[in-house]
C-alpha cells in the first residue's frame, strides 16, 4: 500500500519539477527573444539595447517601455530653458505617436523636466545616442502635412517647436505628462492657501497667474525681432479684463524681474500679490505656482504658454507684439501659438517707431 502511495508521490513530485522547468524555460525564451528584437532594431549599437535610466533621484516613474513591434527610435535635441524643453518634449511625443515610432528623451532633458513633472518617456542611454547614426530634422513651429509621414527610423529632431497644432489632440496625455510631482504641487498650493487667508478670509477665490517675461527679452525683442515685451499698459488692460469678469480675483505675479513688476503693476486695488523678491525666481517654483492658478495672463515666451496651457482656464495674451516685417514672423505663427479661445490684447508698438 505505502509503496504505491510513495510511487505516486514521486510521480507527482517529478511532474512538478518538469512543469517548473518548462515554465522557466519559456520565461527565459521570452526574455531572450525580446532582448534579441531590441538588439536587432539598433543597426550600429548591436550590443547596447536602449536602456531606461532611473538613476536620477527624482526620476519619474517610467511607464513607456521599448516596444518590439515599433521599429526605430526618435528623440529630440534639448535646447533652451524649461518652456522650450516642454515644447520639444510634447512635440516629440506627438510626432512619434503619429508616425508609430518609439520616443526617447536625452538625459539632459530628463534632468530639466523630471524634478518637476511625472514625465513618462524613457531616457536614452548615452552610449546608444553616441553609437546611433541619426538622421536629423529641424522642425518649424507649426504642424504641417510633411510631419505626418516621416520615413526616418533613427531620427533626432531639433528646433524650438511649442505649437499646440502638434499636440492639442493629445491634450489629456500632455497634461498627464506634465503633472507636477506631489511635493512641487503641495508647495504651490500652500503658497496659494496663505494668500487666501488674507483680508478676504476663507472664501474660495479665483487666482490669476500673471507671468511677466523680461530679462534678456527686453533687449532681444526690439533689437533682433522688431518687437516688444508686455508693458505697463498691457498688464493694466489684462488685469482689468479679469476684474470685469471674475468676482474678487487675486493676481499672482511671477517674473524674472520682480523689481520692474513692483514699479509697474498697479497694486492699489489690493488684489495683486508679488511672488518672491529675487530678480530671477526659481523657475520650477514659479511655474508650479502659475499652473495651480485658475487663469493666466501671459506676456511673451514659452514659459507663459505652458503655464496657461496647463492651468487651463481663461488666458489673456499679448497679441501682435512685432512689426509686420519682423523676422520673428518667419519662425512664429500666432494662430499656431495661441489657442483660438484665448483672448489677445494688441501690443503698443509705438516704442519701435
Ligand atoms: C526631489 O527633489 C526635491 C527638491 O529638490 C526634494 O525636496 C525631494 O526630497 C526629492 N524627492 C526625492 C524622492 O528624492
Ligand atoms: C482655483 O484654484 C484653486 C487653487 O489651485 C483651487 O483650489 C480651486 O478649486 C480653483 N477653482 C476652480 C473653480 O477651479
Ligand atoms: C493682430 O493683427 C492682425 C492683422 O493685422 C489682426 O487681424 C488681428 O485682429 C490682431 N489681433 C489682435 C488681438 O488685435
Amino acid at each position: 500500500m505505502w509503496v504505491t502511495r510513495f510511487r505516486s508521490l514521486c510521480l507527482a513530485f517529478g511532474l512538478l519539477c518538469l512543469f517548473t522547468f518548462l515554465f522557466f524555460l519559456q520565461l527565459y525564451q521570452g526574455f531572450l527573444s525580446q532582448g534579441l528584437q531590441l538588439l536587432a532594431q539598433c543597426p550600429k549599437c548591436s550590443r547596447v539595447p536602449p536602456r531606461i535610466n532611473c538613476s536620477h533621484p527624482n526620476s519619474s516613474v517610467v511607464r513607456a517601455q521599448p516596444h518590439a513591434a515599433l521599429p526605430g527610435i526618435w528623440t529630440i535635441l534639448p535646447s533652451g530653458r524649461l518652456g522650450n524643453q516642454m515644447g520639444q518634449y510634447a512635440t516629440l511625443l506627438a510626432l512619434a505617436q503619429l508616425n508609430g515610432r518609439q520616443a526617447f528623451i536625452l538625459p539632459s532633458m530628463h534632468r530639466v523636466l523630471a524634478p518637476i513633472f511625472r514625465t513618462s518617456l524613457p531616457v536614452l542611454a548615452p552610449e546608444v545616442e553616441n553609437q546611433t547614426s541619426w538622421q536629423n530634422l529641424w522642425l518649424h513651429d507649426w504642424m504641417s502635412a510633411e510631419y505626418e509621414h516621416l520615413p526616418q527610423l533613427w531620427l533626432k529632431l531639433s528646433g524650438y517647436p511649442c505649437s499646440w497644432t502638434f499636440f492639442h489632440h493629445l491634450r489629456e496625455l500632455i497634461r498627464q505628462e506634465f503633472t507636477l510631482h506631489a511635493h512641487v504641487r503641495d508647495q504651490a498650493q500652500a503658497q496659494l492657501r496663505d494668500l487666501r487667508l488674507g483680508p478676504a478670509g476663507h472664501r474660495p477665490r479665483t487666482f490669476v497667474g500673471v507671468h511677466v517675461r523680461r530679462g534678456d527679452y527686453v533687449e532681444v525683442m526690439p533689437k533682433i525681432w522688431k518687437g516688444v515685451v508686455g508693458d505697463r499698459a498691457y498688464l493694466q488692460k489684462a488685469l482689468d479684463w479679469f476684474r470685469a469678469r471674475h468676482p474678487a480675483p487675486i493676481f499672482v505675479v511671477v517674473s524674472n524681474d520682480m523689481v520692474w513688476c513692483r514699479e509697474n503693476i498697479n497694486a492699489s486695488q489690493g488684489d495683486v500679490v508679488f511672488s518672491g523678491d529675487g530678480k530671477e525666481g526659481t523657475p520650477s517654483r514659479d511655474f508650479a505656482l502659475l499652473t495651480q492658478c485658475n487663469h493666466t495672463v501671459m506676456t511673451v515666451g514659452t514659459f507663459g504658454f505652458w503655464a496657461a496651457y496647463l492651468a487651463g482656464g481663461d488666458t489673456v495674451y499679448l497679441a501682435n507684439f512685432t512689426l509686420p516685417d519682423s523676422p520673428f514672423l518667419k519662425l512664429f505663427k500666432p494662430e499656431a501659438a495661441f489657442l483660438p479661445q484665448w483672448v489677445g490684447i494688441p501690443a503698443d508698438l509705438s516704442p519701435l517707431h
